[in-house]
């Protein structure tokens, strides 16, 4: 999917795109001795673990494990794909774009004749919405006290009763089946051999457009009138629309006035805010709540409220979702909406200055949690009481803040009426024991991780293999002048994980082709983000260990002798279990 630069082209980006330079914009940098730092602006930190090494031009973040060139900086905080990466610095430094080859220009004018349809397509539901066509999805939604502007300014509409209406309409524009299927506005149904028929998705319902920051239609949302299983049905995701990548109206809440914005779970919430000067709200697109989504709202703001459904399930999303709001640095500050199920609901109750006292009384997250906490408990009963505290005190345990941490337990202690020494006591405690059981699962998870990229077989050599093949990386990442030698040595069959074979065999390739690169810049286009992070963490900032020939021969003799341990413990093991079985086929005729 993704498309290929040239290298001499990424060469010269690279140069012309310091890295200090670009990351000093997102970030305070600090020097210490020869080194850069900064806080890392990728999780939440409050010592600097984000190293620059500048004469290699890498980044890592010991913190988090990211790490990368200059492209993968501009990937992960722009929230880009590769390619836009690429461009967002050519455009910087004033580069034109190689051009590109057929493959690519194919994708992007596909994706350009999709915008297109889509925009076509919200235009003729609009027009059905308000011709005779379209009166009963007119009246539902004065029904649903939608004002005649609010209904223009969301572009909403009606799909017709029709199974083609849509589709022949677009084919008169001169779409073709294979576009129509590509942008998600039709469905497929495949009745015998090679007899294929396209026929409109949205049919009789309302529809909202979806509209990205840069004004372009991406999909549709469309609700029943009726008793549909399917309420709302969203377009499929296509070349244009990622579900978890967008938000329902940001492209209006961005350029609103008001303070932060409001994040809720509808469509027809956001519209009501809107409808009542809440200008700033916006929604997730029907899925669970991602951290892309949490990047992009930070890109426009640092403060969100969080104005869920007030039913079980809204409770427990928005649990989610301040979690990852948080460990995206946005703050938050929920808003419970009460005597009705949803923000529409309440504002058409009690109207919008009522929602406004809402917004003065947002509880910040850890009062939200607390709270809910204490929802749970009779507090009278001692017994009770006892439980509430526990669950609190782990909850102040996961403070990470000490400051915060401390307000929290003097307001805890006070409103439980019992001494703040004993709080403090208790809540170390679980701090303590919540960094044992994070070290262990880390552990668990790591070794997880490395039995699933082996070969089946006994585990006790696995660590042993994993050391040998990281020296051979490490190596070729920071002496690629052996790069040649370490060849005659080994085979790319000597590595047992997937991953380091493939290390293995891209930076050997890119030594040879461009011995004068640091070989992991020359790689970047061919690795993922997190295998980026991961080989970031083997650059060297100085020479920090030497090698020679001679321990070059020797990693690579460990590497092989490793390997054939790993390869007789599993003939071992195999043996084992013939003989098991041989066992029970014994006991079995015994019987
Ligand atoms: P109204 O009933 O029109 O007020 O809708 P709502 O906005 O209150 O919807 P609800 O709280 O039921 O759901 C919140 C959001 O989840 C909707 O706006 C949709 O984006 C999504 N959603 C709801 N029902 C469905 C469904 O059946 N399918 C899909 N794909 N998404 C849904
Ligand atoms: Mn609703």
């Amino acid at each position: 999917m993704s498309r290929r630069f040239n290298e001499d082209f990424l060469n010269e980006l690279r140069a012309r795109c310091d890295l200090e330079t670009v990351v000093s914009k997102y970030a305070e940098l600090k020097k210490r001795g020869n080194s850069i730092l900064a806080l890392c602006p990728f999780h939440s930190e409050k010592t600097p673990s984000f190293n620059i090494n500048s004469s290699k031009q890498l980044f890592y973040c010991f913190g988090c494990g990211v790490g990368g060139d200059v492209i993968t900086f501009i990937m992960k905080i722009e929230n880009l794909s590769y390619a836009e990466a690429v461009a967002f610095l050519a455009e910087q430094v004033g580069m034109d774009l190689p051009p590109e080859d057929d493959y690519e220009s194919k994708t992007s004018s596909l994706r350009k004749r999709i915008l297109e349809m889509n925009r076509l397509a919200a235009r003729f539901y609009h027009a059905k919405l308000l011709s005779d066509e379209g009166t009963q999805a007119f009246e539902y939604l004065k029904n649903r006290a939608l004002k005649d502007r609010i209904i223009v300014r969301f572009g909403l509409g009606y799909s017709p009763d029709s199974w083609d209406s849509l589709t022949n309409y677009l084919k008169s524009e001169g779409y073709n089946n294979e576009e129509l299927k590509a942008s998600g506005l039709v469905s497929v149904s495949r009745k015998g051999v090679g007899s294929e028929k396209i026929f409109d998705r949205f049919r009789n319902r309302v529809m909202f457009p979806i509209i990205d920051q840069r004004g372009n239609v991406i999909g549709f949302g469309g609700r029943t009138m009726g008793d549909d299983p399917a309420k709302y049905l969203n377009t499929s995701e296509t070349l244009v629309f990622k579900k978890g990548r967008n938000l329902y109206a940001l492209n209006f809440a961005k350029a609103s006035r008001r303070e932060g914005l409001i994040l809720c779970e509808g469509y027809m919430d956001v519209i009501s805010l809107h409808q009542a000067g809440f200008d700033n709200a916006v929604a997730g697109l029907g899925t669970a709540f991602t951290s892309e989504q949490a990047r992009l709202i930070r890109s426009v703001s640092d403060n969100v409220y969080l104005c869920y459904d007030s039913d079980e399930a809204g409770q427990k999303a928005t649990r989610r979702t301040l979690d990852i709001l948080s460990s995206v640095d946005v703050k938050v500050k929920v808003i419970v909406v009460s005597g009705g199920k949803d923000p529409d609901e309440f504002i058409k109750a009690y109207g919008a200055d009522s929602f406004e006292r809402l917004l003065t009384r947002a509880r910040a997250r850890l009062d939200y949690r607390i709270d809910t906490i204490k929802r749970k408990y009779q507090i009278e009963i001692p017994e009770e009481k006892t439980q509430c505290l526990k669950e609190i005190t782990s909850l102040l345990a996961s403070v990470k803040n000490r400051v915060e941490r401390e307000i929290y337990i003097d307001r805890v202690a006070g409103d439980f009426n019992i001494k703040k020494e004993n709080l403090t006591a208790e809540v170390d405690n679980q701090v303590k024991k919540a960094s044992r059981y994070k070290q262990a699962k880390e552990n668990r998870f790591a070794m997880e991780k490395l039995n699933k990229s082996l070969l089946p077989g006994e585990k006790s050599n696995q660590m042993k293999m994993m050391k040998a093949e990281d020296d051979i990386i490490s190596v070729l990442l920071n002496f690629p002048e052996y790069a040649n030698d370490i060849e005659s040595f080994i085979t790319p069959d000597d590595f047992v994980t997937d991953f380091k074979r493939k290390a293995y065999i891209l930076l050997t390739e890119a030594i040879k082709r461009n011995p004068t690169v640091e070989p992991l810049l020359s790689i970047s286009q061919d690795i993922t983000e997190e295998e980026m992070g991961k080989l970031s963490s083997k650059v060297r900032e100085s020479k920090s260990f030497t090698v020679n020939k001679t321990n070059v021969k020797e990693l690579c003799e460990n590497l092989k002798k490793e390997k054939s341990k790993l390869l007789l413990k599993e003939v071992k093991t195999f043996d084992d279990d013939t003989f098991k079985a041989t066992l029970n086929k014994l006991k079995d005729k015994e019987k």
